[in-house]
């Protein structure tokens, strides 16, 4: 017989079926056992009888969680089973016997974590990486649908792009080399060639702090395109993630409610338009409603990004951000966009319910001469950057572009508490293992 998916087999209902998969529960007598199978689809609970498959019985009976079985048999509906599905099983082949399974319900986060690879089986990762994988469909569709081709920047690097404290160091055949905090430099020469384009690949950054939403190695989803302006950029974020939570409400209703998640949180997100307001909105808002003072020029922290989601459903955009803020290549805004002084046209997407900076994007500064006054003003050696000022030399054009932590978005979507569960194999300052 074929094997087919449990969830095929459920779809099928009755009749013959031939499943394979883990054992995620198993409990019984001599006579009888129920084995919960699982594959990557769904669970299924198995019903073994000593009558039936007595000359394998020794072996039925060392079944532990996690060995792997093809099982053929009855299925039908059973309201008791936890899937509501019943197999009644004819024969069974023991593929793999399973050790003790080291995870428990009693392991605290350093245990799991060193025990990640078994962990990746649990339902909740299950469902997490489901999700994971339909955020990162969506988000190729989206600019596919656009017309953006996928191009790659390289992930050793010559120089920095969004400061040096967060700069991984890397002994290049004797010489120092970084690994790349963003695709940004060579995107912006990429245009010059393909004039709309798109990333999804690894970003690093040495992120010293505990956090629950920074990785040292995250996805960055990264766009770039010529000719466009600000307002364009905004408007790209805002229609990606509101495909990407479309895609997930329509294809990953299981999953969602496996991680038990209030969806009516993210419904906003798709049918309300994003609030776009100034970085002297926001620290008016957060002085009139949350009685937060912040000095014009200092960035909104973690804490002051938190207390301004709670005032919006949707994600909100902050724009005009103050320049000594943000990075060198922003353009500024032009002269008294701010009466606290000068702007760029810079914004960030924070996500609601306190999941923080979900996007950073950009206006990109074209004037050579300020390009090297920012660079120097953070004490970076500009000979580095000549390969970058010929992209303003050679036929420069208005241009810009965005990042999103593809992580922070599941992390949002999926409501974790950590974004370390956002993705299989987290890294961080403390934890690069397995
Ligand atoms: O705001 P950032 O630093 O912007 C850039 O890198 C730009 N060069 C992007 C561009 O315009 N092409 O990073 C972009 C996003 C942040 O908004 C955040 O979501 C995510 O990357 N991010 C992180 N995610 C996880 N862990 C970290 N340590 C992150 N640092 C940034
Ligand atoms: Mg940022």
């Amino acid at each position: 017989m074929k094997f087919i998916s449990i969830d095929a087999a459920m779809e099928q209902a009755s009749g013959k079926v031939a499943v394979r998969g883990w054992v995620y529960r198993e409990r019984g007598s001599n006579a009888i056992k129920f084995i919960v199978v699982r594959d990557s689809t769904n669970i299924i609970q198995c019903v073994l009888e000593k009558s039936k498959l007595g000359k394998q019985w020794a072996d039925i009976d060392k079944l532990q969680i996690e060995a792997s079985v093809e099982l053929q048999g009855e299925i039908k509906a059973d309201k008791r089973a936890p899937s509501g599905f019943e197999i009644n099983v004819d024969t069974i082949r023991i593929i793999g016997l399973s050790d003790a399974f080291p995870i428990t319900k009693d392991l605290n986060e350093e245990l799991l974590g060193d025990r990640r690879h078994l962990w990746l089986r649990s339902r909740k990762m299950q469902a997490i990486l489901k999700i994971r994988d339909t955020v990162l469909q969506a988000l190729r569709e989206h600019w596919h649908a656009k017309g953006f081709y996928e191009y790659h920047s390289p992930s050793l690097l010559g120089m920095q792009a969004e400061g040096g404290s967060s700069l991984f160091k890397v002994d290049y055949f004797g010489k120092p080399l970084y690994l790349t905090q963003t695709w940004q430099l060579h995107a912006e020469a990429g245009i010059f060639s393909l004039e709309k384009i798109f990333t999804i690949q690894p970003s690093f950054r040495a992120e010293k702090s505990k956090t629950s939403r920074h990785l040292t190695e995250y996805w960055h989803a990264e766009m770039e395109a010529a000719w466009e302006d600000f307002d364009y950029l905004q408007d790209d974020a805002e229609a990606a993630i509101k495909l990407i939570v479309k895609r997930v409400l329509e294809r990953n209703t299981k999953e969602l409610e496996i991680l038990e998640r209030d969806v009516s949180k993210l419904e906003p997100a798709l049918k309300k338009s994003f609030p776009r307001i100034s970085y002297d909105d926001a620290l008016k808002l957060l002085k009139d409603k949350k009685k937060i003072a912040i000095p014009w020029g200092k960035d909104l922290r973690t804490i002051e990004e938190d207390k301004l989601s709670e005032l919006f459903d949707t994600p909100v955009f902050v724009r005009c951000y103050p320049k000594e803020v943000k990075a060198f290549y922003m353009k500024e805004a032009p002269a008294k966009a701010s009466k606290g002084g000068p702007v760029v046209l810079g914004f960030d997407l924070i996500g609601p319910e306190g999941y923080g900076e979900l996007i950073g994007g950009s206006q990109r500064e074209e004037s050579i001469d300020k390009l090297k006054k920012n660079l120097e003003a953070d004490g970076e050696d500009v000979s580095k950057y000549e390969f970058y000022f010929d992209t303003r030399r050679y036929g420069s054009v208005p241009h810009g572009g965005y990042g999103m932590g593809v992580e922070r978005v599941i992390s949002w979507i999926c409501h974790l508490d950590t974004i370390k569960d956002a993705i299989a194999f987290p890294r961080t300052m403390t934890r690069w293992n397995p």
